[in-house]
């Protein structure tokens, strides 16, 4: 029988025992009489001490002659110690060499002067074992459970639309087009149009984390062609207030449990997170125009406009999360299903979420009575007729909704604080980058 495997961090708890370890060999460094093998797997990395004349000598020849980040197994005792990073210490007596790691490393996983991000992403499976780097995904994942549980919580049903459409709904200059069987199809913007349509098959409440696709050329540090996605749509609500009073309080919720899971974790990440207390402040467009000294410019905001009215609203509103609301219709004349304000057309409900300097949600009511939405489209020069399977489930009953799309690389890239979107995806997909 093979002893029973333990991760590193689980260690402390087997003083005494005799336990097997795996996982990559961090360093080998022997120092005279003694020398130590850092053994890093998913939890930690471990400290096995190997000491002359209590270890065999074989041992100390194995792991001299083996190359850095190579896979090992140990088995050994676990023992107290009081200069080990984890107060415990592996005493080996046997070692395996699972997978022996080329020479020499394209990266470094543990060296001190970082690489440059291209350098880092075109060897991301070793970039990823770095501690730092991990934790940005364990942050990742508390997110994503964050927000099931959110969701659920509220009575929303869990939704998987079709990635592959003959329309796009978002605007046609950022579609991807792919050859389905000789005719063309589009890779999904969004999910926006199909969650509509569940709403009007009854469903309430639905709520969609998937990847969605934009032919988005622009080589910045928030954007990226493969986006992870959260879509919620809501059916019944008339009154965008309630929409946002929803959104924030999942957000305020996702973040506190994110918060509760990376503590329980120890990851460092946790101390990092904005608090995000609700009621979020709510800034209407105009007064963000006014901010900028562009008052009734009618023209959506800059990359720099956005930083410029972020960074005033936090100091003017003491919060790094704010709506901007009741966006012109001028600027959402594209976006054919959002619906203007019965009281002042030329306002729509929509309106932008803001965590730190990024928008990182937008969302708003949509139109749902039929005639209105065919005039949008005809407006924004959409054609009804090629939205046939869209508007069919507004002509036999849809309830009035609303509904947001947030998204998931942009909202980790501001809660961990990080420079760059890229960071926040495992394998990031940009205008330049479709490999690895
Ligand atoms: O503002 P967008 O395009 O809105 C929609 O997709 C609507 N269907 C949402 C709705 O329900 N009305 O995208 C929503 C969010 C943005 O706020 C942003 O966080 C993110 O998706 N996003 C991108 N993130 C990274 N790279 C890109 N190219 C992005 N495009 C949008």
């Amino acid at each position: 029988m093979p002893l029973p495997r333990r991760l590193s961090r689980e260690l402390a708890a087997h003083d005494g025992e005799a336990v097997r370890i795996a996982g990559h060999l961090e360093e080998y460094r022997a120092l005279g009489g003694v020398a130590f093998a850092l053994v890093r797997d998913g939890s930690g990395t471990t400290q096995v001490t190997l000491k002359k004349g209590a270890t065999d000598p074989a041992m100390f020849a194995a792991l001299e002659g083996l190359a850095r980040e190579s896979v090992v197994e140990v088995e050994g005792t676990v023992a107290r110690s009081e200069r080990s990073r984890r107060g415990v210490e592996l005493l080996p007596s046997r070692l395996t060499v699972v997978t022996p790691a080329e020479v020499p490393l394209p990266l470094g996983v543990v060296d001190k002067v970082g690489a440059d991000l291209d350098t880092r992403l075109n060897h991301r499976v070793l970039d990823l074992r770095k501690p730092a780097v991990r934790a940005v995904f364990e942050l990742r994942t508390a997110v994503l459970a964050g927000f099931r549980r959110a969701f659920l919580d509220r009575g929303f049903l869990e939704v998987e639309t079709p990635k592959i459409l003959r329309q796009g709904a978002e605007g046609g200059s950022t579609l991807f087009s792919v050859d389905y069987f000789g005719t063309r199809a589009y890779l999904a913007q969004s999910p926006q149009l199909y969650k509509q349509m569940l709403i009007g098959a009854g469903f309430e409440r639905v709520f969609e984390i998937a990847p969605v696709f934009r032919a988005e050329p622009s080589d910045t540090v928030r954007h990226l062609t493969e986006i992870g996605m959260l879509d919620a749509e809501v059916g019944y609500v008339d009154d965008p207030e309630e929409l946002r009073g929803l959104l924030e309080g999942i957000v305020a919720d996702t973040v506190a449990a994110s918060r509760a899971d990376l503590e329980r974790r120890g990851n460092p990440l946790a101390a990092r997170l904005p608090e995000a207390k609700t009621p979020f402040p709510r800034v209407p467009f105009a007064r963000a125009e006014a901010w900028l000294g562009r008052p009734g410019a009618g023209r959506d905001l800059s990359t720099e406009e956005e930083r410029a009215v972020a960074e005033r609203a936090e100091r003017e509103l003491g919060s790094p999360w704010f709506f901007l609301t009741d966006f012109p219709s001028a600027i959402k004349a594209q976006t054919f299903y959002a619906r203007r304000q019965e009281a002042d057309p030329s306002l729509t409900y929509y309106f932008d979420l803001y965590g730190g300097t990024l928008e990182i949600a937008s969302g708003g009511l949509r139109e749902h009575r039929v005639d209105r939405l065919r005039a949008n489209m005809e407006r924004a020069g959409v054609s009804p007729a090629a939205f046939e399977g869209y508007l069919e489930a507004f002509r036999f009953g849809m309830p009035p909704h609303g509904g947001w799309g947030l998204g998931i690389d942009r909202l980790v890239q501001a809660l961990a604080g990080l420079p760059n979107i890229r960071e926040a995806r495992l394998f990031p997909r940009d205008r330049y980058r479709l490999d690895p």
